[in-house]
């Protein structure tokens, strides 16, 4: 019994010839979309937080090398949901190119990586809804013992992800325009107070703590059993690694080539576009944010508004607490709804059990996985810091990231023949710069990071061995292994 068996393309073909899905979405549609999946924490407190902690006005720089090597997988993503249009988006390519087990592998990293950016968000929301009605802080933000805030919204979600999602279709293309109108208030505004002297120096002199090191990888500090160094160019690229969260969701986007009027063109402007202009609005947001307050002095809470209120202008701060508020929403509406769907193909394949694979006979959703998912995040949201959850799920995109890469050279060469709309240009070179692109990144994230995913991945192999690699729909001798 290989565990290395895939999934025929053909049947995945069949599979979306079958649904229903009505190809509708433009390019146009989809930047909005994927702006509204983008567009979160990553901005509203990570930047912030980076600055801060690791890279001074050089978050910037930070954001721009993460805005490559989004694009970079972005390129990876197009090719293969263009030519193997599915909702199971990488879970499902694995599947059909490196097989089982490196699909199980994806399918249980995506759901850490979505599992805990729910848990991430749901917490900047909190410390956003805080700052702006002044709750108190045992309950809500960052300091929190009980994070009640983030429970709370997790729950009302997972009420409208199980009853049905599409009055929040129209809600997301609501909360999009949001959340660009508080980026660029922010920029527009910021301007006012724009003071140069602040982002001197740039890229602030490297620190190593006391009994620490100068190495630049945090990850091999950790080996050695030091404390990584802060600031100057190897926090600048920590900073990267972290804030590369700022991008993870566009994947999503790839979902939704069955859906799209012309895959070919559409799925590549969708996603540039969409991770072009977050980039813009990132670059120029933390550009600001650092010239407005010295980095040092940077709250972390929520680092956006606390900026306007401390340069007096509390009712613009009120204003970008009021979008966050209602612009994280979005984000986490749509992380909710992608764990519950790879939830289901994976209980649909046999790898989970196969009443998570069954969708909820009177609303058509995923309800079994959506509600799992939503109070294990919640417990985990309760109590985790951000930094915390954020370098998780960092380190799980930009693994999934590798597969996929890896995946698109492995796909054209088992099945020349495919169909491919939009082809990754000089593969497998542009493939082979994304895998080691996000391996670099991976490797600027610290130890502890590092062991928590490994952890991860290693307590999945082991339910794979002891469930899934049986329970597999091609698992032998079962029956239906050949046919849907
Ligand atoms: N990219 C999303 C955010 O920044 C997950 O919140």
């Amino acid at each position: 019994m290989s565990v290395t068996r895939t999934l025929p393309v053909e049947r995945i073909l069949r599979r979306t010839a079958d649904s229903s899905l009505s190809k509708t979405l433009k390019a146009r549609d989809l930047v909005g979309f994927g702006v509204g999946i983008i567009i979160g924490t990553g901005i509203f407190t990570l930047a912030g937080v980076e600055a801060k902690d690791n890279a001074g006005p050089a978050v910037t720089v930070s954001f721009a090398i993460g805005a490559v090597v989004a694009a970079l997988a972005a390129l990876c993503y197009a090719e293969l949901a263009s030519s193997v249009p599915t909702a199971g988006s990488a879970y499902t390519y694995t599947f059909a190119t490196l097989g089982e087990v490196f699909a199980w592998i994806i399918g249980w990293d995506l759901l850490l990586e979505f599992g805990l950016g729910l848990a991430t968000v749901s917490r900047s929301w909190s410390g956003y809804l805080a700052d702006l009605f002044g709750l108190p802080s045992q309950w809500f933000g960052e300091d929190a013992t009980v994070n009640v805030g983030a429970v709370v919204i997790i729950a009302l979600l997972t009420v409208v992800a199980v009853t049905g999602i599409r009055q929040s279709a129209r809600l997301t293309n609501v909360l999009v325009l949001v959340k660009v109108a508080v980026a660029v208030l922010v920029i527009v505004a910021g301007l006012f107070f724009f003071n140069a002297d602040n982002l001197t120096p740039f890229v602030p002199p490297a620190q190593a703590p006391e009994g620490g090191s100068l190495l630049t990888s945090p990850v091999l500090s950790g080996v050695f059993g030091l404390e990584p160094s802060t600031y100057g160019i190897g926090g600048m690229l920590t900073a990267a690694a972290v804030v590369f969260f700022a991008y993870t969701g566009f994947e999503a986007l790839a979902n939704l080539g069955e859906e799209t009027r012309r895959p070919d063109r559409d799925l590549k402007i969708g996603l540039l576009g969409a991770l072009a202009l977050c980039a813009v609005l990132y670059v120029l947001v933390s550009l600001v944010l650092t010239a407005m307050v010295p980095y040092d002095r940077i709250d972390d809470g929520a680092p956006l508004s606390a900026a306007f209120s401390s340069v007096g202008l509390s009712w613009v701060g009120a204003l970008i607490a009021i979008g966050a508020v209602t612009g994280l929403t979005s984000v986490m509406m749509v992380e909710l709804v992608t764990i519950g769907r790879i939830g289901y193909a994976m209980g649909r394949d046999g790898l989970l059990p196969k009443p998570i694979g069954t969708a909820h006979p009177k609303f058509g959703t995923p309800h079994r996985m959506t509600i799992i998912g939503a109070v294990v995040c919640a417990v985990i949201a309760a109590f985790t810091p951000i930094t915390a959850l954020s370098d998780m799920v960092s380190i799980g995109a930009l693994a999934a990231m590798i597969l996929v890469a890896v995946a698109v050279p492995v796909l054209r060469r088992s099945r020349p023949d495919l169909e491919r709309p939009f082809t990754v240009p000089f593969s497998p070179i542009v493939p082979g710069l994304t895998a080691v692109a996000c391996l670099f990144l991976m490797l600027n994230l610290d130890l502890a990071t590092w062991l928590r995913f490994v952890g991860w991945l290693v307590l999945g192999l082991i339910v794979y061995a002891v469930y899934g690699r049986t329970h597999s729909f091609l698992a032998d001798g079962k029956p239906g292994a050949d046919t849907e």
